[in-house]
């Protein structure tokens, strides 16, 4: 296996593999959704890999793409900039073969060339696989971003004015209770 900067020519192996990015994805999302945006994203950065400052890698095994990572720089809120991988995926007949740590090495190699110190990503909570890979490359979780179905929840305090009712049992001093509108 070796890996090496991605040319226009890898276009199409790569975005073959492109389904495989909705590995992970909480399954309320639209299955069809997550796949097409996924092979957008990925379009997109292919589209822009030419360039160094935003470039991709292939893993080559016996001359055939086996998988592809996705870089560039980005701002961390806090001002830092560093590395971000849009995109990782390697083809599901050769996983568990060192192919995704290599690319996320190459990864941080290139972030180091440009004098970067941090890399950083998201996956799905449900990505066991790739968080097991982060957390075996050193990688630490930062942020979490949680969801929940509302549309069939209980009913709801709000009543159709706005008005918020108070808690039974809750005393008339109660913050909620001072909001309440009448
Ligand atoms: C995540 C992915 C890139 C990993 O690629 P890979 O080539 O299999 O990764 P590696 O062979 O380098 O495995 C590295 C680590 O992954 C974990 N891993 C590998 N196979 C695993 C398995 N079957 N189950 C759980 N964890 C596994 C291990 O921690 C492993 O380290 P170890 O083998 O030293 O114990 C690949 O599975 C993939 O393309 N998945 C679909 C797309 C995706 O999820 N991309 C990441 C989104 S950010």
């Amino acid at each position: 296996m070796r890996v090496r900067r991605y040319t226009s020519a890898d276009r199409p192996a790569c975005l073959a593999l492109a389904h495989r990015l909705r590995e992970g994805v909480a399954e309320w999302r639209d299955p069809g959704a997550v796949t097409a945006t996924a092979r957008d994203w990925l379009a997109r950065s292919l589209d822009l890999a030419t360039s160094d400052l935003s470039p991709a890698f292939v893993a080559e095994v016996d001359g055939r793409v086996a998988g592809v990572v996705t870089v560039s720089e980005r701002r961390h809120f806090t001002g830092t900039a560093e590395v971000h991988v849009a995109e990782l995926v390697v083809d599901e007949g050769l996983e568990g073969r060192g192919i995704g740590s290599a690319l996320v090495r190459t990864a941080e190699e290139w972030g180091r060339t440009r004098g970067l110190r941090r890399l950083s990503l998201e996956t799905g909570a449900a990505n066991h696989r790739a968080r097991s890979l982060y957390a075996a490359l050193g990688y630490q979780e930062e942020d979490v971003r949680l969801s929940k179905d509302i549309a069939g929840a209980a009913a709801s305090p709000i009543e159709a004015d706005g008005a918020v009712e108070p808690r039974t049992g809750e005393p008339d001093g109660s913050p909620l209770a001072s909001s309440r509108t009448r």
